[in-house]
């Protein structure tokens, strides 16, 4: 394979993680990102474009004859990025946009699930506005509403509420003309992000993802607070199960269309008491922040990876982990999520962790620098510190030392990551 130029589209934590593992790889020679971050622009080339207009990326790509583009985030996909790169035959990991759907559109994920028999929550949609919704009597609390957009987990509710749950439903049905009503999933939940195109699939070591803001998961939603892999709810029968019921069935079917699915499937289950997996969500893209725990612990050469993804030759591959464990910590900004402060100096981010086989370094997201060179928040998610060790408690511990040594005023950040790992 020819040394292969490399754009990776994104702004997080996700896509620095994507450029340490790429930098890595003995297949590829420059890469660039858009629009990137300070820890991309220490690896790479940041390409400040708006990536919300497909045309800005085709045209970068063009202009760099990149072998290969890397979407990171769902919104290009969901544009239709990966058909607009299809034209012009430059490979792409990221799905085309009728598979972008299973993100864009939940509805769409719900019907396909249904259609191939794959476990998911009970649903149905509604449409009438009305006082008294008897849906509300069929489901036992709490009632899971939820809005067919993409808003980043923010279009849920999760109530026991009736009157809460009885205005989302209506707020919901005004503003999108309907809204779906789920059965509630009792449970543990865990990522598995699926390496997919028509020739295979490759299940990367299972994760778990931390949503709320606040320790023991209380707190409002975010975009994740940690992560770490593999996650022990996943047990070996768990994931034989997942592959058996969920993974297989979406490989078949999406091998077997005219435009096949070329990326990530990250399948987002809930384990219920008896081990039983039931699909969430899909998303069509690598998770922020699973990509920044499970990329390090993929032992083959991610840049021949991600390009047999993109053009349909994974079966090609036999694709290798390390025998390690990963944790990360974000580390948010004062009053993240409602109304992330930026503009803050960050310090105590020098320090990285390398004793024999432990590794902790920071994957950098909302940080930008000013024109002195000092490191300042820029977003609600600033940094995230990942340790990578031989045992999970090891990898936990040493993001917190790096985490711990960092300071940014008013910063939040977890100190329960991965505790449902220790729990006995
Ligand atoms: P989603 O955007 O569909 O992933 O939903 C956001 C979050 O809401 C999930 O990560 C779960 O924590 C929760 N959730 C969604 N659907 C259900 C369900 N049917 N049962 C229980 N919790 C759910
Ligand atoms: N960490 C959840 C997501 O990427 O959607």
């Amino acid at each position: 394979m020819a040394l292969l130029d490399v754009l990776i589209i994104g702004n997080g934590g996700r896509e620095h993680a994507l450029a340490l593992g790429l930098n890595d790889s003995n297949y590829v020679n420059n890469i660039h990102i858009a629009p990137g971050n300070v820890g991309t622009s220490e690896i790479g080339t940041n390409h400040n474009i708006n990536i919300l207009e497909s045309l800005n990326i085709t045209k970068l790509a063009s202009d760099l004859s990149v072998d290969l583009v890397v979407i990171g985030p769902e919104m290009p996909l969901v544009n239709g990025i990966a058909d607009d790169l299809k034209k012009l035959n430059i490979p792409c990991f990221g799905p085309v946009s009728i598979w972008a759907n299973l993100e864009g559109s939940k509805r769409y994920a719900k019907e396909l699930m249904q259609s191939l028999h794959i476990p998911t929550a009970d649903y149905v949609t509604i449409t009438e506005v009305s006082d008294n919704h008897e849906i509300l009597h069929h489901f036992t609390p709490p009632w899971v509403i939820k809005r067919d957009v993409l808003a980043g987990g923010k279009g849920v509710t999760v109530t026991t509420d009736k009157n809460i749950a009885l205005s989302s439903i209506n707020e919901a049905i005004k503003m999108d003309g309907y809204v779906l009503v789920e059965e509630f999933l009792e449970g543990e939940e865990a990522s598995i992000l699926v390496m997919m195109d028509e020739s295979n699939f490759v299940c990367l070591p299972p994760s778990q993802d931390h949503k709320r803001l606040s320790d023991g998961d209380k707190g409002p939603n975010t975009g994740g607070m940690g992560a770490y892999a593999p996650a022990p709810i996943v047990t070996p029968s768990i994931l034989q199960r997942a592959q058996e019921e969920i993974i297989e069935p979406m490989h078949h079917y999406l091998r077997n269309q005219d435009s096949p699915y070329r990326g990530c499937l990250y399948v987002g289950l809930m384990i219920d008491p008896n081990g039983a997996p039931k699909v969430v969500e899909f998303n069509v893209r690598l998770g922020d922040p699973e990509t920044q725990v499970t990329i390090p612990l993929i032992a083959s050469d991610l840049g021949e990876l991600l390009f047999s993804v993109a053009t349909g030759n994974l079966s090609d591959l036999e694709v290798m982990f390390h025998n390690l464990c990963s944790a990360t910590v974000v580390l948010a900004s004062h009053n993240y999520p409602i109304n992330p402060t930026v503009g803050d100096l960050i310090s105590g981010n020098d320090v990285a962790i390398e004793e024999g086989e432990t590794h902790a370094f920071i994957h950098y997201a909302g940080t930008t620098k000013d024109v002195d060179g000092n490191y300042l928040s820029s977003g609600g998610r600033v940094l995230a510190a990942t340790g990578i060790a031989p045992t999970l408690r090891e990898a936990v511990e040493a993001s917190y030392q790096i985490i711990n040594n960092i300071n940014l005023k008013g910063s939040q950040f977890r100190s329960d990551i991965a505790f449902k790992a220790f729990r006995k």
